[in-house]
């Protein structure tokens, strides 16, 4: 038998410090979230310079329980996974200085993971039958892709947000219907007590660019309701607007993901990141996918919104194509899907 391939993986690249410990790629045998969003809620978002000196606190802590939990120690590990971006530097400078710390301690390969190819790998952890080729749609606070899952470790972007990122625009809309930080799960929870036919939000759509989003617009449309109301007079529903609002969201997301795999000829469609935990995206992706006679994996919310076990997982697959990193590993803030690392 093959022996087993045992990776620490560490993620700090936004408000949470993670480490995990990932066997043989898809066998999460810890996962260990610390959150900072408490701390960030009291300014409405993520500040990036609190972010960077809480992973500092936290980070030992972390990877000590991630090792515990697993029942491992340090140095059963095969190699040390890390994301080296995109997201804030100075949070992912501790994910990536620890890292090489402790890939020279150990003396065991160090491994740069782009933070969103993470994301879609996340898939593979409970879906054991998913294999390349596939359709992933992307869904984070920063980020918005369609990605043609062409092999392991192979990526082609076919379609991107040219403004706000779906989560962005979550966020931005909940803070103006008064819900707090992060919004997405909020809106997701108010939008079921909503009525989502009660306004027509605008669907935007790029010339020449099908499977591009844009979002921005959206975000207007919700402003200039919510002022049209106030001078009127008038009161606002925030479910009608979270319904409303997530369901043109939605009908974007989807329709747009199935068109691509149609076009593409893919039979398999992933979904992946934050805004891959949304209910009515679930529901509405099940049903798009039924009807277009398309397989559809998701994670777990766990795994949609940021962890270090994808990061696990997507090291395992760089591991078996033999990419590795060198100790002149540098967090890379606005890295590419791709690109050398
Ligand atoms: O992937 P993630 O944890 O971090 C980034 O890489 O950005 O995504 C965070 C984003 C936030 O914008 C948050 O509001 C959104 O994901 N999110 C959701 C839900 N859960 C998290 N958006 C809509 N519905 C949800 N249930
Ligand atoms: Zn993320």
């Amino acid at each position: 038998m093959a022996k087993d391939i045992n990776i620490l993986a560490i993620e700090t690249s936004c408000d949470e410090t993670a480490a995990a410990v990932v066997r043989n790629g898809r066998e999460v045998r810890s996962n260990i979230i610390s959150s900072q969003i408490e701390l960030h809620k009291l300014y409405g978002g993520v500040v990036p310079e609190i972010a960077s000196r809480k992973h500092i606190e936290k980070i030992n802590q972390v990877i000590e329980e991630a090792i515990k939990e697993a029942k491992v120690s340090l140095q059963d590990m095969d190699a040390i996974g890390v994301t080296c971006g995109p997201g804030l530097v100075g949070a992912l400078l501790v994910g990536v200085a620890q890292a090489k710390a402790i890939s020279f301690a150990i003396d065991r390969p160090l491994i740069g993971v782009h933070h969103i190819e993470g994301h879609i790998c996340a898939n593979y952890i409970e879906n054991k039958d998913l294999e390349p080729p596939f359709l992933c749609l992307v869904v984070s606070g920063g980020h918005t892709h369609l990605v043609m899952v062409k092999d392991y470790g192979e990526y082609e972007v076919i379609g991107r947000t040219r403004d706000d990122a779906a989560g962005e625009a979550f966020d931005k809309v909940a803070r103006a219907i008064g819900l707090g930080y992060p919004g997405g799960p909020q809106i997701d929870k108010l939008a079921r007590e909503g009525n989502k036919e009660a306004i027509a939000f605008p669907r935007a759509q790029i010339e020449g660019a099908p499977y591009d989003f844009s979002f921005s617009g959206l975000k207007s449309a919700v402003l200039n309701h919510l002022n049209l109301l106030e001078m009127k007079k008038q009161d606002i529903n925030p479910a009608d607007i979270a319904a409303s609002f997530q369901d043109a969201v939605v009908d974007v997301l989807v329709s747009r993901t199935i068109a691509a795999a149609k076009d593409y000829g893919m039979d398999k469609v992933a979904i992946a990141g934050g805004v891959a935990a949304n209910s009515a995206l679930r529901e509405a992706m099940k049903t798009s996918c039924t009807n277009n006679s398309l397989k559809l994996y998701y994670p777990s919310p766990i795994y949609c919104t940021d962890n270090a076990a994808m990061i696990g997982t997507a090291s395992y697959y760089e591991y078996l194509r033999g990419n590795f990193s060198g100790y002149d590993l540098n967090a890379i803030p606005n890295l590419k899907i791709g690109e050398a690392r």
